[in-house]
């Protein structure tokens, strides 16, 4: 239950579909529809009631790739990149290994929710070395579905700092109702003096990290543009055929099997909040398939806490201080499981507790 996958099988209609492709006997070039980015678009206005009108999209590989290539155009080795720890690890690697710094902004959690420290940001925001901020959104592992408010008060801050956001979207479709995902593009006003470019694509949504490209989306043609000659000069857009199918399969059908995807997600939360012995704490997700545990009460040595999850309670989960030191003492869970595996999970910790 460590990795952020669901452990359930994708649409019908995405499986079919890979099994006739792959029962044709072609598998040499294929062009990749320029419909595409509009079923990715039907989507988005169907789901979350965004429109791309007058939007720019592009084709990528990975989220990886997309913050790897922005990382190296929009900045200069030596640079600041804001993240919001605890955050999904690649942020950090794929930031130094462009040679530029992370720099935390870390999430403050009262009350059991985390929220953004704003006067931080507005300080780190205002040192002219940090010249972006990769936004998670909604927020692996702490589950936060940003409110539109919260990401007004980032637009302004980060406009009237010329801090490029590359808000990280691709978990949007997975929120917990009543939440609702809030675009960040729809958080920028005409008149926001903003650069800011946002990752999506089926991927997390429906368990196709394997298969699927991704996409790019900003309002600046030079940015679309930009991407578009690195991937022209690397080709970055190869296509693999089972992508294109997969991707158009999973948007076009894949409405009905999420929602019943995020009821076993809201059903999975409640089950492990009612479970989970004294001394865990669940950190309510509102969107994302993952738990973040708080097991500070424990007492452990942050070392042995994945050890101690191991061997007391035959769980691999992932160790809260990869996302950074403020996850030190917290472990993330996925509960994209059938919810039996869910009930086990929450009953090995018991045990363990119990000793
Ligand atoms: C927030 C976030 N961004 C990006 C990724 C990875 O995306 P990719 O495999 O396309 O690089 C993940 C994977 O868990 C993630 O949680």
């Amino acid at each position: 239950m460590w990795i952020a996958e669901p452990s359930v099988e994708p649409p019908p209609e995405v499986m079919e579909t890979l099994r006739a492709r792959a029962a044709t006997s072609w598998y040499g070039y294929e062009i990749r529809p320029e419909t595409a980015t509009e079923i990715f678009w039907d989507w988005m206005l169907s789901r979350h009631r965004w429109d791309g009108s007058g939007l720019h999209t592009v084709v990528s590989p990975s989220v990886g790739t997309s913050i790897g290539v922005l990382i190296e155009q929009l900045t200069e080795p030596g640079d600041g990149v804001i993240i919001q720890p605890p955050v999904f690890t690649d942020f950090k690697t794929l930031i130094a290994s462009s040679r530029r710094t992370p720099v935390p902004n870390a999430l403050v959690l009262t009350d059991g929710a985390y929220r953004i420290d704003f006067d931080d940001l507005a300080i780190k925001a205002a040192d002219p070395a940090n010249r972006m901020l990769i936004l998670c959104s909604p927020h692996n592992p702490v589950g936060r579905v940003w409110r539109g408010d919260e990401l007004t008060q980032l637009v302004s801050i980060c406009a009237d700092n010329n801090v490029f956001v590359l808000a990280d979207e691709i978990h949007a479709d997975l929120v917990i109702p009543p939440h609702e995902f809030v675009p960040f593009a729809a958080a920028v006003r005409a008149d926001d003096q903003i650069e800011w470019a946002a990752t999506h694509g089926p991927t997390k949504t429906f368990g196709l990290a394997g298969v699927c490209d991704t996409l790019i989306v900003t309002d600046r043609a030079t940015i679309a543009e930009r991407f578009a000659s690195v991937s022209s000069q690397f080709h970055l857009t190869r296509n693999n055929v089972f992508s294109l199918t997969a991707f158009e399969a999973a948007y076009r059908h894949g409405g009905a099997w999420l929602d019943d995807f995020l009821n076993l997600i809201s059903l999975n939360v409640e089950v492990l909040a009612n479970r989970l012995p004294d001394g865990i704490r669940l950190v309510r997700p509102e969107g994302t398939y993952l738990a973040w545990l708080d097991l500070r009460d424990l007492g452990l040595e942050v070392p042995d806490i994945p050890r101690w999850l191991a061997s007391s309670a035959g769980l691999a989960l992932s160790p809260g201080h990869w996302f950074g030191r403020q996850g030190a003492g917290f472990a993330r869970m996925s509960i994209a499981a059938q919810t039996d595996t869910v009930e086990r999970a929450a009953a090995q910790l018991a045990a363990a507790v119990d000793g």
